[in-house]
């Protein structure tokens, strides 16, 4: 006998990230700090071993009325102090011109669900990288959506060719293609594409546009940590020349960069040539919103809506730095790895690196790792490490350690 209904994924989570992020914290109680890597944490932690709340961020907040934090938000798109704000924030100073709605939606995650749910059909398939984010797949599962995956890379840069050829299978079996393109900062392997390469995508999905429409999911979790603030968002200019058939949807997640994982605000900016078209999807989203979470944590968007406007320049100081740090750590990994000769993705920038580890290999990999206090959280076709959280001290000296793992695993 069954509660739910017949297709509801009933297989359990294989968590495999907070499973061992308790294993780490255990050793850390038994053996102390000192001898134990822990490199599984994918928030923002500082040299002292805490997560860390910006000021700028949290000082605002706790100044916020009570009632402001009482109160349900404005509307279900969200409040309009918001949807103007992320706006701005996201695509203000990007060169994009398209038509555009913003969603407002509890964390990134909401964004990327509504957007996969919404605009496939249950049986239909979802385009998303080899090496991703769990929750595309969890997400498409319980949507009864089924996965297709691109390879992420050739060599040491993104795999156009699988790309094409896994999108036009795709649109020739279903007529529609809806893809995800985690970037820039990419997790777990830290790649972000060149301009060149998004315009390459563009033009592509244009050409499979005369078959069916296409929905390009860019979520773009972790921009705002790029290394190159300057001009991380000029890519944005390359949609500028969609047709009419293709919608993009950007999902923008307040967790990382407020470090505000907890207060769960995001949204969808839905971008596209016609008004119109982007007013229906607008439309059902909200529809969608009011039935699954009603309306998004009013005083995390007045958070957002404050921090941006009042305390702009405290705010990007004060991340500076932490994007400062996240240099330095992962500087360390990456040229360490380079001179021993760990194999590692092609990292520009973002949370984690990531060691290349067939998944033949890589279980055994990690359990050696673990057996030397090393705690790390296996990727499909990978290890991550977690730089995000792993103060510079701890990421000196680790990859040579690694590599020699590594080659005693073979
Ligand atoms: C790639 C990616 N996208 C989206 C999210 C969504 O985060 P949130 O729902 O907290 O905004 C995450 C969180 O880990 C992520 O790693």
């Amino acid at each position: 006998m069954s509660f739910i209904k017949e297709n509801a994924d009933v297989t359990p989570i294989v968590d495999t990230v907070f499973t061992i992020v308790r294993q780490a914290a255990a050793a850390k109680a038994e053996f102390g700090e000192d001898a134990v890597v822990d490199a599984t944490i994918g928030s923002l932690y500082d040299e002292s071993g805490k997560l860390v709340a910006m000021n700028s961020v949290f000082d605002n907040f706790n100044s916020i009325d009570n009632r402001i934090k009482a109160k349900y938000a404005g509307a279900f798109l969200g409040n309009e102090t918001y949807r103007k704000s992320v706006a701005d924030w996201v695509i203000g100073n990007s060169g994009c011109e398209l038509c555009s709605s913003v969603v407002a939606t509890p964390g990134g995650t909401g964004a990327v669900n509504l957007t996969i749910d919404l605009c496939l059909n249950e049986g239909q398939t979802l385009v998303i990288p080899n090496i991703a984010w769990g929750s595309y797949a969890i997400m498409a599962n319980n949507a009864g959506i089924n996965v297709k995956r691109y390879e992420m890379f050739d060599g040491d840069l993104f795999n156009m060719n699988s790309f094409m050829n896994v999108c036009q299978e795709v649109m020739n079996e279903q007529k529609k293609l809806v893809v995800v393109i985690n970037d820039p900062c990419h997790n777990p392997t830290g790649y972000s594409m060149t301009k060149e390469e998004w315009g390459k995508v563009i033009e592509f999905v244009n050409e499979l546009s005369e078959i069916g429409s296409v929905i390009i999911l860019n979520d773009i979790a972790y921009l705002d940590y790029s290394y190159d603030l300057g001009s991380v968002r000029s890519y944005m200019e390359c949609f500028n020349k969609v047709t009419n058939n293709v919608l993009i949807s950007i999902a923008f997640s307040c967790s990382k960069l407020m470090t505000s994982y907890g207060l769960r605000c995001g949204a969808a900016i839905l971008l596209g040539k016609e008004e119109a078209s982007v007013k229906v999807v607008e439309g059902s989203f909200e529809k969608a919103a009011r039935s699954l979470w009603s309306n998004v944590n009013n005083s995390a968007m007045e958070n957002f809506y404050e921090v941006v406007t009042n305390r702009h320049d405290e705010f990007m100081k004060e991340k500076a730095e932490y994007i400062e740090l996240l240099r330095r750590r992962s500087s360390i990994v990456v040229e360490e790895a380079n001179a021993c000769g760990l194999p590692i993705y092609p990292y520009k920038e973002g949370f984690f690196v990531t060691v290349r580890c067939d998944n033949a290999l890589r279980d055994k990999f990690h359990e050696a790792l673990l057996d030397e206090k090393i705690f790390t959280v296996k990727v499909n076709n990978g290890i991550r490490i977690a730089v995000c959280s792993l103060p510079v001290e701890k990421c000196k000296g680790l990859a040579a350690r690694m590599n020699q793992i590594l080659e005693g695993c073979k």
